[in-house]
């Protein structure tokens, strides 16, 4: 995330309906726990979602609540914003090897949004389950398949920004072109060692977007745009939001929508 603060600004496309799916599907979440519970958001970018929509939900008693973040101006921002006794912020990428202190610590996995960015599904899968408690339980949603990925993908193909772009498949899901995203997900779920009560591809739309809707979100979000060289960033821009032009759809003069296909999953560890 390039910046938390235009990210909770713009509210309306990078967060795809975090709040909407947790208060839709929370209720899946079984509380009988006796003892303080710890709870990890993976990918909790601001959070904003970890500690105004989450932590409300829960009637047991906290131990400690953990939000990680692979960006370091975020978890900043996180701390100083919404840090307190059971909360904090780390900056921990969940697709490398998890932290010792962390293993089976956690009873609650949350994430909203983030999961896509990890290419390596089973990798990131087996890690969840090592830092989960025997039986801990995880509801999560990642963007599996949306048009956004083909208007970076043909942005960042174009010969001037190409040599700057490190990976051209950086923040898409794998899932992106997959004909059974669902079996294939929950093949990699199992194999890593969950119980899977709930998997469904659930559409979400984001409705009524200007274009300065979409500058702001590629500006808080665009993995690419903070990388870009100064003489070229504005270029850059410009043509993700020509590609919106072209590729969004449009409901009237300067009112675009796009669909987002994001997975949710409701599991446990074996
Ligand atoms: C779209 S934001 C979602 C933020 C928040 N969960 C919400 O629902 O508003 C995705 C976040 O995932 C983070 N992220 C990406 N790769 C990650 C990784 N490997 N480990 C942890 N966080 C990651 C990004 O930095 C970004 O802040």
């Amino acid at each position: 995330m390039n910046d938390p603060v235009l990210y909770l600004k713009q509210d309306k496309i990078g967060k795809t309906g975090s709040k909407d799916i947790i208060q839709k599907y929370f209720h899946l979440v079984n509380q009988n726990e006796s003892e303080e519970v710890t709870i990890i958001d993976i990918g909790c970018g601001p959070g904003n979602v970890t500690h105004d929509t989450l932590m409300p939900l829960f009637k047991n008693p906290i131990r400690k609540v953990v939000g990680i973040d692979v960006t370091e101006k975020t978890i900043k921002f996180a701390n100083a914003t919404y840090g307190n006794e059971k909360l904090s912020f780390e900056v921990l990428n969940i697709g490398n090897v998890v932290p010792e202190k962390y293993i089976s610590f956690f009873d609650y996995v949350f994430s909203f949004s983030a999961l896509q960015w990890i290419r390596d599904q089973r990798q990131l899968f087996l890690n969840i389950n090592k830092i989960m408690k025997p039986n801990g339980q995880m509801l999560f949603s990642f963007v599996a398949q949306t048009i956004l990925y083909d208007i970076f993908q043909s942005v960042w193909r174009r010969p001037e920004y190409a040599p700057y772009i490190t990976d051209f498949y950086l923040a898409q899901s794998i899932f992106q072109k997959s004909k059974e995203p669902v079996k294939e997900f929950r093949a990699i779920l199992e194999n890593a060692g969950f119980e899977i009560s709930m998997i469904k591809l659930e559409e979400i739309n984001a409705k009524n977007r200007s274009l300065i809707d979409f500058k702001e979100f590629f500006a808080s979000l665009n993995p690419y745009y903070n990388k870009m060289p100064d003489h070229l960033k504005e270029n850059f821009m410009l043509h993700h939001l020509e590609q919106v032009q072209r590729d969004a759809e449009v409901e009237g003069p300067n009112n675009y929508y796009m669909k987002f296909n994001m997975f949710v999953v409701y599991a446990k560890k074996k």
